[in-house]
């Protein structure tokens, strides 16, 4: 079933039926102030951190679902009938309220058409602000005058901390205080406390945000959330909706909420335009700048399209034509769109990351950098230092750093038991990626302090956690698991040593020699080698099994991933990364890959593992925990399936690979999305897998790290356009029936026309490369001039 499509054109994703399986969802604003907006206008707003500055509420888990949001009823003065402009809360039969929602870059429209009134609503946070708008235009479209009145709603948490404000009633029900200045709303809370700008975690702080109208006269207002809805009813009804009248409520304590009125009279075919302005700071200061600044709405229809402009440029760094309009659909907006998505907000703001994260998780968030080099380099570089300081001088990393409170040098080292392997070996897939991008091969040389104590180069840095890894090694000369290794499930011991790490290691090893050659360290490079060479031994004889790698061996004796186990024989993660990593030979490669395929692969992806945990000890892998063919028990882990197309096309397999990439692609779902349930436009964590009943049905969508390494996968390795330091390389691996492909590449300023065409449709490997036409050996293209543009040819045979 089908509830929207795709305009290309305009980047946007158009939901045509509200009724959704599941809350389709958008992002709004940046990592200063975020909101999230769902296609029935549900959602949440926050300051800096969804857990820690969240000033809106919304029902998580809630029947019916995502409510509260943004609402804007209206209701007819003559007719008494009520309706909101999106078609939730109120729910108007479909037959007579008419709706799409159109869920663009960082703003969302919803158009609404009820009994002659047409509604179109347009959210977003302009450039920079604090604050977001609810641009609206109402139109009569009917032959009759119409008296109206509209009521925009929004409930606010009594504490911005996020955690308080749904469990410690006892507190927050006694610290809200709203007043109403010049018709603007303040809502306020610990008003007798002072204001602590410089310490962002302290809860018990005075706070303000303020709620005006613009471009139409405020006739009354409620602050009070019992009072504008009625104890007895719910947002489908609420009291003052269905009365038509504001009570002039002010909240002291218990729940509050922001509500203004304003009447419409609309001739027929007339049009009105105002808008709702909600942010962050007071209504005497902030709410009264923004009311004289807007007092032109031109001023704010301009900021749209500014906005509109900014994301569209941040996404034509990388544009491509494919003979798949989804992956075209997908490549050119919604995966590098995820993916930013996904790096500002980590795993902390979502309907299913309900406020209990915060920060910047560290695995993920180092991960989470891959999506974003090439559209966003410089404030890439940023966060990338901020991350190599969550790094401690022992060379693992602090679980998680966040950015508003985070002091280099002065953190608390972690404990030995808070460690997690593979935190900080994603730096190598990161930092040169970074390098590789931008040009700026000095990052290795750049001074940064470590998380607790001491300073050294980015290089050093890198050094240090290798170093972490070594001296962390087990029995089988394979790094131990400590807390955790990428998979959160598997219980492997302090002293359990971790396959899937080994391999990351290797990869860490291989580039930390190729950084030191380039740099002319030649004892670094020996030491690398030197490493790699024991490493490599120890992977060839305890860890491969037949036709596989095993997983991981705990600190009790037990293999994970053997093929003689009964539960759990064969995991994806040491397949693909012993290819990746360049351990395996040919053959090993293969027949891990072919294991990957025949046990693993479903229509929807590749499952994590399998058979499903279902009789193994809890003390052994903490997956029996999940329903077999969920989550880490045997799901399809999307995170993971990016690397299943980087191997499979490492190895030339263009068929696989894209095989491997169309079956999670949220886009190739939009016909049977009653089935997937969630954002066709949007990747998610995992999908339930054959072992479940729920086949095919996806979960945790927009915030995992299946975004990053989907796009990273399909832009690098399918495409094949990989920057390099000394030039992007051209190394597509595509199935053979592909005529050809085109992409454009902003790379360092310069543009690449690449025209890929392959008449004798194989699916890897170039018989001749053009810039300019002129013929280029090899497969690297040299860098550019800055502003110019290149003409590449390419004849893949
Ligand atoms: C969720 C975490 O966010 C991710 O980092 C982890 O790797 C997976 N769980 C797998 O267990």
């Amino acid at each position: 079933m089908k509830y929207g499509y795709f305009d290309d054109k305009n980047k946007e994703y158009v939901v045509e039926r509200p009724d959704t399986p599941a809350s389709w969802t958008n992002y709004l604003g940046d990592t200063n102030y975020g909101a999230i907006i769902t296609n029935n206008a549900g959602g949440y707003s926050f300051y800096k951190s969804a857990a820690q500055g969240r000033f809106t509420r919304l029902r998580f888990n809630s029947v019916p679902m995502d409510q509260a949001g943004r609402y804007l009823y209206f209701h007819d003065k003559d007719s008494k009938d009520f309706w909101s402009a999106s078609w939730q809360p109120v729910g108007k039969s479909l037959e007579q309220f008419k709706t799409e929602c159109r869920h663009g870059t960082a703003y969302t429209k919803i158009s609404s058409e009820y009994k002659d009134i047409a509604s179109e609503v347009s959210y977003f946070v302009p450039r920079g602000k604090a604050y977001e708008a609810w641009m609206v235009k109402l139109t009569n479209k009917g032959k009759e005058t119409r008296n109206l009145r509209a009521f925009p709603f929004v409930e606010y948490a009594c504490n911005w901390n996020a955690g308080d404000d749904l469990g410690n009633l006892q507190y927050t029900q006694y610290i809200a205080n709203m007043s109403v200045v010049d018709g603007i709303i303040d809502h306020g809370s610990n008003i007798n406390m002072p204001e602590m700008p410089e310490d962002f975690q302290q809860k018990d702080q005075q706070r303000h945000t303020f709620f005006a109208m613009v471009g139409a006269e405020v006739s009354g207002y409620d602050t009070d959330r019992d009072v504008f809805i009625g104890r007895y009813n719910g947002y489908g009804n609420p009291d003052v909706v269905q009365k038509g009248e504001c009570a002039g409520s002010l909240a002291e304590g218990g729940n509050p909420c922001g509500v203004l009125q304003t009447d419409i009279c609309l001739q027929p075919g007339e049009s009105v335009e105002f808008a709702i302005v909600m942010g962050i700071g007071s209504a005497q200061k902030e709410g009264a700048e923004v009311k004289e600044k807007y007092a032109d709405l031109s001023i704010l229809k301009n900021e749209l399209e500014e906005l509109k402009n900014y994301w569209h440029s941040r996404l034509e760094v990388m544009q491509v034509e494919t003979p798949d309009a989804d992956v075209n659909s997908m490549l050119n907006v919604w995966s590098p769109y995820n993916c930013q998505i996904t790096y500002a907000w980590s795993r902390a703001a979502s309907l299913v990351y309900a406020g209990v994260r915060d920060g910047l998780g560290y695995r993920d968030s180092v991960q989470d950098m891959l999506g974003v080099m090439h559209s966003v380099p410089e404030e890439a570089g940023e966060r990338l230092e901020l991350l190599i300081t969550g790094q401690a001088s022992t060379g693992g990393a602090m679980p998680v750093v966040k950015p508003f409170a985070h002091k280099p040098g002065q953190e608390k080292e972690p404990e030995a038991n808070e460690y997690r392997s593979d935190d900080c070996l994603w730096l190598f897939n990161a930092i040169p990626e970074y390098v590789n991008e931008t040009g700026n091969f000095d990052f290795y040389l750049k001074e940064l302090p470590y998380a607790d104590k001491g300073k050294d180069s980015v290089l050093g840095h890198l050094r240090r956690a290798i170093e972490f890894n070594l001296e962390r090694s087990g029995a089988h000369g394979i790094p131990c698991g400590l807390a955790a290794d990428w998979n959160d499930c598997l219980v492997l011991g302090y002293e359990g040593e971790s396959v899937f790490v080994a391999f990351q290691l290797r990869y860490a090893l291989a580039k930390y020699s190729e950084v030191s050659e380039k740099l002319g360290l030649t004892k670094e490079v020996e030491w690398a080698e030197q490493e790699l060479r024991i490493l490599d031994k120890s992977l060839e004889e305890h860890c491969w099994d037949e036709d596989r790698y095993v997983r991981a061996f705990s600190d009790k004796g037990f293999r994970f991933g053997a093929k003689e186990n009964e539960e759990g024989n064969i995991f994806m993660n040491p397949q693909v990364w012993a290819v990746i990593s360049g351990h395996a030979n040919r053959e090993k490669a293969e027949k891990a890959m072919n294991v990957v395929h025949d046990d693993l692969y479903t229509d929807y992806g590749i499952m994590l593992c399998a058979p499903p945990f279902e009789k193994s000890d809890f003390d052994i892998v903490r997956a029996v925990l999940f329903n077999p063919g969920m989550k880490e028990n045997a799901g399809i882990f999307n995170h993971t399936q990016g690397w299943g197309v980087m191997a499979e096309s490492m190895l030339g397999n263009g068929n696989r690979a894209y095989k491997y990439y169309k079956s999670y692609l949220p886009a190739a779902y939009n016909d049977m999305a009653e089935v997937r349930e969630i954002e066709p436009y949007v990747y998610a964590q995992s999908t339930h897998s054959v072992y479940s009943k729920r086949f095919g049905s996806s979960r945790l969508p927009w915030l995992s790290g299946t975004a990053t390494w989907a796009y990273y996968a399909a832009t690098r390795y399918l495409l094949g356009i990989r920057p390099e330091i000394d030039g992007l390389t051209v190394d597509p691996c595509v199935p053979d029936s592909w005529e050809g492909f085109k992409v454009v590449r902003n790379f360092r300023g310069a543009v690449y026309n690449i025209s890929v065409s392959n008449p004798n449709r194989v699916m890897k490997g170039i018989a001749c490369l053009k810039m300019n036409g002129e013929i280029i050996e090899g497969n690297k293209l040299p860098v550019g001039e800055e502003g110019k543009e290149y003409q590449v040819e390419v004849i893949m045979g």
